[in-house]
């Protein structure tokens, strides 16, 4: 049976990429411009999926809602609290075929989707994607029987002592009837249909290669930005590497960099491997490196703004300042000059 159907879970808080999914929802984050879950939408098309349920919440419905009425084929499923990352599918069975997909909405593994798609199993109940991994300590793993089907779930052994090195790639072939025996409210892929699946024979592991496109940090997020811009990717092919589409009187250097269209670049001013959105402004002399400015942020002239910084919407950084180490400024702050700075004045 064909599978034509697809549903990405987008309902999380993204609490590691606040403050900008104060603003913006996650999966919408643009990357060099376009919306991250575009990417996948791309791929799925390809792969023959022409009907995509993104399962959310309620908090920042607008931003989905407009997003979903300029795709085709996109449609909403609205949760009224969070339901975990089964819940979501199982409250939508009624709209989902027999055999459908389901898909993490913050990662894209670029791979043989229709590959993938047709080696699972009609017998089995599910079939979930696995990537290869050399550290195996942060994940847990998946170890499958000679016939393929999943024998245990191993959570987070040293790379000295995995049984195997595959892990869930956030990304499963599901069928109605893995789902219909569980009433409707939260309910865990992870925690409690997969072992239960697994315990019964019907739970099938494919092994998936590709390049994996990850927004759930800064770092990522950085770098996944880094990735589409040197064109490392084929679902997106920006024109250069340092995309300007604001107005740069200053310079942009190292690897990458976006500069969206109504920022601006003071002269003097550096942008290094940063995402600079709409609106904002990086004052004269002022380096930006390894680092994301958000929407109509000011920042003052002859600051540094590194280590994976998030600035918030509308933050206001004044002259002299220094923002390293990951720090997050809420939207709409306002830093007085050199308030935050780790060189002490001279
Ligand atoms: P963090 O708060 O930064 O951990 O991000 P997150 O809330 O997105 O959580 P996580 O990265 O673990 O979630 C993985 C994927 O599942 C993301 O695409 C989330 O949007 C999605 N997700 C997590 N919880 C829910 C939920 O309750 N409902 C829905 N619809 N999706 C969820």
């Amino acid at each position: 049976m064909t599978i034509h159907q697809a549903l990405l879970l987008a309902g999380g808080r993204g609490t590691r990429m606040w403050p900008l999914t104060a603003t913006v929802p996650k999966g919408l984050l643009p990357v060099a411009g376009v919306p991250f879950l575009d990417l996948q939408i791309r791929q799925l098309a390809a792969a023959g999926i022409d009907e995509v349920f993104l399962a959310v919440g309620r908090s920042q419905l607008r931003e989905w809602q407009q997003f979903a009425e300029s795709r085709r084929g996109v449609r909403l499923v609205v949760e009224d609290e969070p339901l975990d990352t089964a819940g979501p599918v199982r409250a939508a069975l009624d709209d989902l075929d027999e055999r459908f997909l389901v898909l993490n909405g913050d990662v894209v593994i670029e791979a043989d989707l229709a590959g993938y798609l047709a080696a699972a199993q009609p017998g089995a109940k599910a079939t979930l994607g696995l990537v290869e991994v050399e550290d195996t300590s942060a994940y847990g793993v998946v170890v499958l029987d000679d016939s393929g089907m999943v024998d245990r779930f191993v959570e987070k052994p040293p790379a000295d002592e995995a049984p195997a090195t595959t892990v869930n790639a956030g990304l499963y072939v599901m069928t109605r009837a893995a789902l219909a025996v569980y009433g409707e409210g939260p309910l865990s892929f992870e925690r409690v249909v997969f072992p239960a699946l697994a315990a019964e024979g019907a739970l099938q592991g494919v092994v998936i290669a590709g390049r994996w496109l990850d927004i759930g940090t800064p770092e990522l997020f950085l770098d996944c930005t880094g990735a589409v811009l040197a064109g490392k990717t084929a679902l997106y092919r920006p024109k250069s590497a340092h995309l300007v589409e604001g107005e740069c009187r200053g310079t942009t250097s190292g690897g990458w960099s976006w500069i969206a269209a109504e920022a601006s670049v003071e002269p003097g001013a550096v942008v290094e491997e940063s995402v600079v959105l709409p609106g904002a402004v990086v004052g004269s002399d002022t380096m930006v490196r390894h680092a994301i400015v958000g929407w109509d942020v000011v920042i003052g002239s002859n600051s540094i703004v590194t280590g994976a910084t998030i600035i918030g919407a509308g933050a206001t950084i004044g002259p002299n300042s220094e923002l390293d180490h990951g720090i997050r400024i809420a939207p709409g702050a306002r830093l007085e000059p050199g308030a935050v700075t780790f060189s002490p004045p001279q």
